[in-house]
């Protein structure tokens, strides 16, 4: 498996083994991944930030403070900018400060602000690794979910014999690349999303809409990203900051024009996830010119628009999986069961405006996954991209799937 499009914090603190930390990076790059060094200040004591910036091709980190014009590296940018946070070696001092929540250094804060899977490759002498206060902060770093990568057994700087050495860089290359390939689930198969609001002219400077904002639907296309797919975007109007290169991305307004893409598409797809809040109805005429304020009252005729979710539902092929939303605001059980089925969805994601923190523009969700086998799961209020993972993870267990 390569390590191409992974984006790798690498800490490197104060150990003897900080000089495998040059093999370790090289391996990284080698497999295709991005490397951002960020080291302990005593790290500097065992291998210079040259090798580590020359080999990993970015300058290598350690102080909050850029340079002196007081600009700095910002722990939490970083933090949300990978996809591992690696630390090899990870000396009994930093073990310590992390199991503590202590925050003096940039690596330090960078792991309290980091969102994405910890690794960590312990190295010290025999005794300290066997000490209790270095077991028991191992022990709560393994609570936290960080995976230890843990020492290996053989001769060690001090003279002693026993386990304390660095696990090799090899094979904490094979743990990374596991580690991704286990995320992998979605690799080879096509995801087309529909997200963000569509818009529904009434004159050339006017439209129909909803407060939308896209954030559900791209949280889910990372994620899928994230497990290996390629993911195919069709987005309303959203003014969200994306990295549109990431994915297929087609940018539309109105709902014919996300029908007529969608459609284009869905014969190829394996999955379809339909999180655009389509405008229902669309003005029966967009008037050629601005209507002028010229009468007391004016009446809009609206047409209904396509239902692209219940076309494309007509045309799911046995393989292809389909995934609805539903927002409600009463019987919403009921409600989303007979989108489920009319949409013929193998699952829906139902949102209910009732619950605080949930639904349009916020950044958390709650929500009530129904799967056509019956079976339901309840979320808690999460932010948007652990509802994605939760919706990811339940459409592994759709029987296409498994
Ligand atoms: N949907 C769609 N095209 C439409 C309307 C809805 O693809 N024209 C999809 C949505 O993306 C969502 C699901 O259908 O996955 C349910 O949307 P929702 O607006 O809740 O349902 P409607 O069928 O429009 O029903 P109503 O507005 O009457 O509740």
């Amino acid at each position: 498996m390569s390590l191409i499009g992974k984006k790798i914090i690498l800490g490197v603190t104060g150990s003897i083994a900080a000089y495998k930390s040059a093999f370790l990076t090289r391996l990284l790059i080698q497999s295709g991944a991005e490397v951002q060094i960020i080291m302990s200040a005593s790290a500097s004591d065992f291998i210079t930030p040259l090798t580590l910036a020359t080999l990993s091709k970015k300058p290598a980190l350690s102080q909050f403070q850029k340079n002196e014009t007081g600009e700095w590296n910002n722990h939490v940018e970083l933090g949300l900018w990978a996809d591992l946070f690696l630390v090899a070696p990870i000396s009994a001092n930093t073990l310590a400060k992390f199991a503590n929540g202590s925050c003096d250094n940039l690596l330090a804060a960078t792991y309290l602000s980091a969102r994405c899977p910890v690794m960590l490759a312990p190295a010290m002498d025999l005794d300290m690794y066997q000490h209790p206060s270095v077991r028991s902060n191992i022990q709560k770093l393994e609570s936290y979910g960080d995976k230890i990568l843990h020492a290996e057994s053989g001769e060690l700087a001090s003279g002693l014999s026993g386990q304390g050495r660095m696990m090799e860089p090899e094979h904490i290359l094979a743990a990374v690349e596991d580690f991704f390939a286990s995320k992998s689930d979605f690799k080879g198969k096509k995801v087309l999303i529909t997200m963000g609001p569509t818009q529904e002219a009434l004159d050339p400077v006017r439209y129909i809409s909803n407060h939308s904002s896209g954030k559900m639907g791209l949280a889910l296309a990372h994620a899928f990203l994230q497990n290996g797919a390629e993911v195919y975007v069709i987005s309303g109007p959203i003014s969200l900051p994306v990295d549109k290169d990431s994915f297929r991305w087609q940018d539309v307004k109105s709902a014919r024009e996300m029908y007529e893409a969608a459609g284009a598409l869905h014969a190829q797809m394996d999955i379809c996830v339909f999180a655009a809040a389509v405008a229902d109805y669309a003005p029966a005429e967009i008037a050629p010119e601005k209507i002028k304020k010229n009468s007391a009252s004016l009446s809009i005729e609206l047409v209904k628009n396509v239902d692209i979710a219940a076309k494309l539902g007509a045309q799911k092929k046995q393989n292809q999986i389909h995934i609805g939303f539903a927002l409600e605001t009463e019987n919403e059980v009921e409600n989303a069961e007979q989108k489920l089925s009319k949409k013929n969805f193998d699952m829906i994601v139902l949102n209910s405006m009732k619950n605080a923190g949930a639904g349009f523009q916020v950044d958390t969700n709650k929500v009530h996954i129904l799967h056509a086998s019956g079976v339901a799961v309840e979320s808690d209020v999460a932010p948007k991209n652990q509802i994605a993972k939760l919706i990811i993870d339940q459409i592994k267990n759709i029987p296409v799937w498994v």
